[in-house]
C-alpha cells in the first residue's frame, strides 16, 4: 500500500518500508487497526488527563470517544494517550507543585510519538495550563477541549457553589452558625455531577481563557460537563484538528500577543481567578510571547466585571451557559473596543467572527458593559518595598473600603503556625490588623499553595467581621474571595522582604496607587536581613529538589527555568 506524499511527522514512523516501519505499524495493529490507517493520514493524539484521583476529570474517557469519532469522520487516525493528571482536591502538598512536571510529560509524550496534531483534554485547575504549556513547547496543531463544569450545587432550596460555599459554610461552622449535620448534608449536595468546579474558580477561568485565546472551540468554557452539547463540541474539535494539520496551523498561529491580551481582558470581564495570571504568563513564555505582570495591570484598567458568578457574584457556570457564556462576554468587549478582533481561533474564524452576534439571554448573569456588574475590576499589580518584584490583588473579590488600609501586622511564619494559633481567643488581633503569611511561595511551600485567603479568627467572625487585609507569597483558590494580596515577589523563602516582617510592623496598602509598603526603616530591615536564614527544603531529592532548584518566581509564571521556551516538533532518532 502506497503512502501519500506528505510532510507529516507520523510518516517518519508509519510510512517507512523497512524494519522500523514494520515495528512502528505492527505493534500498533495489535488492537485491530487496518493497514489503510497508515496511508499518510494525519495522526491525532488525544492527550487525556483522566484519573480517578482527579474527580473533575473522571468523565474524560467518554469525551475522548467523541473526539475520536470526530477525528475518524474527518479522515484522521486518533491515538489516545494518558498523561499525569492533577487533582486539586486530593493531591498534596498542592497540585501546583506538579504543574510543571505534568507539562514535561505532555511535551515529551507529544514529541516522542508519531503525532501530527493533538487534542488536549483538561478540566481540573492545573490540567489546563499543564497541557497547554507542554503542547506549546512542541507547537503542533492543537485544540484544547475542556471537560466542562458540574451542574449547580443544590442545598435546601438554594444554589451552592464549589469552593465559595465550602469556605463560607466552613466559616459558618466555626462561628457556630450551622450544625455539623448541615455541614455534612451540604457536602453531599454541592458536587452532584461529573465536571469541574462550577463557580468562576480557576478551572472555569482557565476554560474561559482557552476560549478567549482561540485555542478552544466557541462555547468551550461553559457547557456543563453532562450536557450532550459538550460531547458535540468534543466531536467538532476532533474533526477540526485534522483540518488544522492539513492547513499547517500550529498552536503558535493562535497563541499570539493579541490572543493573550484578549484573554487578560476577558479574565477581568468574567471576574476570573488570580491563578490565570501565573498560568498565562507561563504559557506565553513557552510559545515565545513576551507577557509580563505589568500587562495584566495595563490591560485590565477600564475593564469591568460583567459576569455575576461566584465568588464575585451569585450565579454558577450552568447559569452562565444558559445566559450566553463567554461568547456573550467577548461580544461586549468587542463592541467596546477591548478585543483584538482579528485574532484567529482554531475553528478557522476570527474571534470576532465567532462572537459578534452572540446573544445574551439573561442580563442578570451577563451584564452589559455600559452598566457592568462591578466597575474597574482588572487584576491590580502592586509594587513597594514589601513586593519589589510585584504582587497582585483581585479587586472584584475584595472589600472596597479595605483597598486603602494601614494596619498592624500579625505574622504567621508558616501555614502550620497559622493553623496552630488562629483559633486561639488570646491571639492579639483585631479587624484593623493585616494578616501576613510567610513561606507559602513556590520554593517555600513548596509549590505555592492556595492558602493566601487565610480564614479569619473565630473571635472576629463572631463579631460579624467578614474581611480583613491578608498578604502572602501564596496563591488563592479561584473560588475564594476577600481583600487578599497574593503572589508576593520575591517570596519569603527566597529572601524577600516578606521574610523580614515582624508582629506589630505597620503595613500600608493602597490599591488605587498600586502600592504595598512595609513601614519599617531601611536600616532596621538591613539588620533583620543579616539575621535571616533561608528555610531548608522539605525534600532534598527527586522532583521536589529539581523544582526547588529551578522554579522561577510568580511574576515569571513559576515555571522551571529550563522549561521556558520550546523545542518544536522535531522528530527524535529511531529507537532501535
Ligand atoms: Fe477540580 Fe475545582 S477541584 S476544578
Amino acid at each position: 500500500m502506497a503512502t501519500k506524499k506528505t510532510s507529516l511527522r507520523s510518516v517518519q514512523w508509519f510510512g517507512r518500508q523497512d524494519i522500523y516501519g514494520f515495528i512502528y505499524r505492527s505493534w500498533t495493529k495489535n488492537r485491530g487497526i487496518p493497514q489503510d490507517q497508515f496511508d499518510g493520514r494525519p495522526v491525532i493524539g488525544i492527550c487525556n488527563t483522566y484519573s480517578e484521583l482527579t474527580p473533575c476529570n473522571t468523565h474524560f474517557r467518554t469525551i475522548a470517544e467523541h473526539v475520536k469519532a470526530g477525528v475518524l469522520e474527518a479522515g484522521g487516525f486518533p491515538l489516545e494517550f494518558p498523561v499525569m493528571s492533577l487533582g486539586e482536591t486530593l493531591l498534596r502538598p498542592t497540585a501546583m507543585l506538579y504543574r510543571n512536571l505534568a507539562s514535561m510529560d505532555v511535551e515529551e509524550s507529544i514529541r516522542g510519538n508519531p503525532l501530527d496534531g493533538v487534542v488536549l483534554l483538561a478540566g481540573c485547575d492545573k490540567t489546563t495550563p499543564a497541557t497547554l504549556m507542554g503542547a506549546a513547547s512542541v507547537d503542533l496543531p492543537t485544540i484544547l477541549v475542556s471537560g466542562g463544569p458540574m451542574l449547580s450545587g443544590k442545598y435546601r432550596g438554594t444554589d451552592i457553589g464549589s469552593g465559595t460555599n465550602t469556605w463560607s459554610m466552613s466559616e459558618d461552622l466555626r462561628a457556630g452558625k450551622i450544625s455539623l449535620e448541615e455541614f455534612h448534608e451540604a457536602e453531599s449536595c454541592i458536587h452532584r455531577s461529573h465536571g469541574h468546579c462550577m463557580t468562576m474558580g480557576t478551572a472555569s477561568t482557565m476554560a474561559s481563557m482557552v476560549e478567549s485565546l482561540g485555542v478552544g472551540m466557541p462555547g468551550n468554557a461553559a457547557i456543563p460537563a453532562v450536557d450532550a452539547r459538550r460531547n458535540v463540541l468534543a466531536r467538532m474539535a476532533g474533526r477540526r484538528v485534522v483540518e488544522l494539520v492539513k492547513q499547517k496551523m500550529p498552536l503558535s498561529k493562535f497563541l499570539t500577543k493579541d490572543a493573550f491580551e484578549n484573554a487578560i481582558r476577558a479574565n477581568a470581564a468574567i471576574g476570573g481567578s488570580t491563578n490565570a495570571v501565573i498560568h498565562l504568563i507561563a504559557i506565553a513564555r513557552r510559545i515565545g510571547v513576551d507577557l509580563r505582570l505589568e500587562d495584566w495591570d495595563r490591560l485590565g484598567r477600564g475593564v469591568h466585571t460583567l459576569v455575576n458568578l461566584m465568588p464575585s457574584g451569585k450565579y454558577l457556570m450552568e447559569d452562565f451557559y444558559y445566559a450566553g457564556g463567554v461568547p456573550a462576554v467577548l461580544r461586549e468587549l468587542g463592541e467596546n473596543g477591548l478585543l483584538h478582533k482579528d485574532a484567529m481561533t482554531v475553528n478557522g474564524r476570527t474571534i470576532w467572527e465567532n462572537n459578534r452576534e452572540a446573544p445574551c439571554h439573561n442580563r442578570d448573569v451577563v451584564f452589559p458593559f455600559g452598566k457592568p456588574f462591578k466597575k474597574n475590576t482588572g487584576i491590580a499589580v502592586l509594587h513597594g518595598n514589601l513586593c519589589p518584584g510585584g504582587a497582585i490583588i483581585k479587586p472584584s473579590a475584595a472589600t472596597p473600603k479595605l483597598m486603602r488600609h494601614k494596619g498592624r501586622a500579625v505574622v504567621f511564619e508558616s501555614i502550620e503556625d497559622f493553623h496552630g494559633r488562629i483559633d486561639d481567643p488570646q491571639l492579639d488581633i483585631d479587624e484593623g490588623c493585616v494578616m501576613v503569611l510567610k513561606n507559602c511561595g513556590p520554593k517555600g511551600y513548596p509549590g505555592m499553595a492556595e492558602v493566601g485567603n487565610m480564614p479569619l479568627p473565630p473571635k472576629l467572625l463572631k463579631k460579624g467581621i467578614t474581611d480583613m487585609v491578608r498578604i502572602s507569597d501564596a496563591r488563592m483558590s479561584g473560588t475564594a474571595y476577600g481583600t487578599v494580596v497574593l503572589h508576593v515577589v520575591p517570596e519569603a523563602a527566597a529572601g524577600g522582604t516578606l521574610a523580614l516582617v515582624e508582629n506589630g510592623d505597620l503595613i500600608e496598602l493602597d490599591v488605587a496607587k498600586r502600592r504595598l509598603q512595609l513601614l519599617v526603616p531601611a536600616k532596621e530591615l538591613k539588620r533583620r536581613r543579616a539575621r535571616w536564614k533561608a528555610p531548608k527544603p522539605q525534600l532534598a531529592r527527586g522532583y521536589w529538589k529539581l523544582y526547588h532548584d529551578h522554579v522561577l518566581q510568580a511574576d515569571q509564571g513559576a515555571d522551571l527555568d529550563f522549561l521556558v521556551g520550546g523545542s518544536g516538533p522535531m522528530v527524535p532518532r529511531d529507537n532501535h
